[in-house]
């Protein structure tokens, strides 16, 4: 059952998708009948019951990511709405997802749809969201920024202030990037897709800020004493995490070193 939360005009849907016992919380919000992210088709069924409840007009996607967009063709198909995507990612999206076997087992197969670009601002009855490039995470990834409540639904782009690791596309320069321009926005609370409600939002994207610039410094004086991006990982992240194996290093450390 995907749980119900509330928070403020917010509803939560808040399921979990798991694989060899790793367990990952995903987050879907609804404001004002916009539905932010629609999660992994492996929780169709839950999925569908959450969205048949709530009073959904559009969605708004962060990025193509499976565990955000598996039921966006199920919301096209069964609720009618229209599904709004980085103009950059919809040719992608018009295909069935294309994606490593432990992703299928984790998120389900994503089925193809038919999504419209995102514009730069999304309204509802009540609220502006301004629609705002944010690469890092992937490439085409966007973030909604509601400024007169403070609110910022950050899609993948925050998850932790520590990473240990990360996908083979993201891109830490691009990350902190866009970390760097976001902290010029107003909000303090954060929505984001896999830690839920951040409060304080702000020191938590200034904390990720600080650590990946810290990081920074850090690898770049391993480089200048000569050693590789290889060595640089053994030293810094000694351990081999589950995920870097499963994966068979789509998810490692090494990709935060290289890209940083
Ligand atoms: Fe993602």
């Amino acid at each position: 059952m995907l749980k119900s939360l509330q928070y403020k005009d917010i509803t939560i849907g808040q399921g979990a998708c798991s694989l060899l016992g790793m367990q990952i919380i995903i987050y879907l919000y609804v404001v004002d009948g916009l539905l932010i992210d629609c999660g992994a088709k492996k929780l169709k069924r839950e999925g569908s019951r959450f969205f048949l409840e709530q009073q959904i007009e559009q969605v708004a996607l962060s990025h193509l990511h499976e565990d955000h967009s598996g039921m966006a063709a199920w919301l096209q198909k069964e609720m009618g709405v229209p599904v709004y995507l980085h103009e950059m990612a919809l040719p992608d999206a018009r295909e069935k997802g294309k994606y490593p076997f432990y992703r299928h087992l984790m998120w389900g197969n994503r089925p193809r749809f038919a999504p419209e670009p995102i514009p730069d601002v999304i309204k509802t009855e009540k609220y502006s969201f301004d629609i705002i490039d944010s690469p890092g995470h992937t490439k085409y990834h966007k973030v909604l920024h509601e400024k007169n409540q403070g609110w910022l639904f950050s899609g993948d782009l925050f998850v932790t202030p520590k990473p240990l690791v990360a996908l083979y596309e993201e891109d830490m320069q691009d990350t902190i990037a866009s970390l760097q321009k976001l902290l010029q926005l107003d909000f303090d609370t954060v929505f984001c897709a896999h830690k839920g409600v951040v409060e304080n939002g702000k020191d938590a994207l200034q904390q990720k800020l600080d650590f990946l610039l810290n990081l920074q410094l850090k690898v770049e004086e391993l480089r200048q004493q000569g050693l590789t991006d290889q060595d640089i990982d053994r030293k810094l992240y000694p351990e081999i995490p589950l995920i870097t194996k499963v994966s068979k290093g789509q998810w490692s450390s090494y990709n935060i070193v290289s890209t940083i």
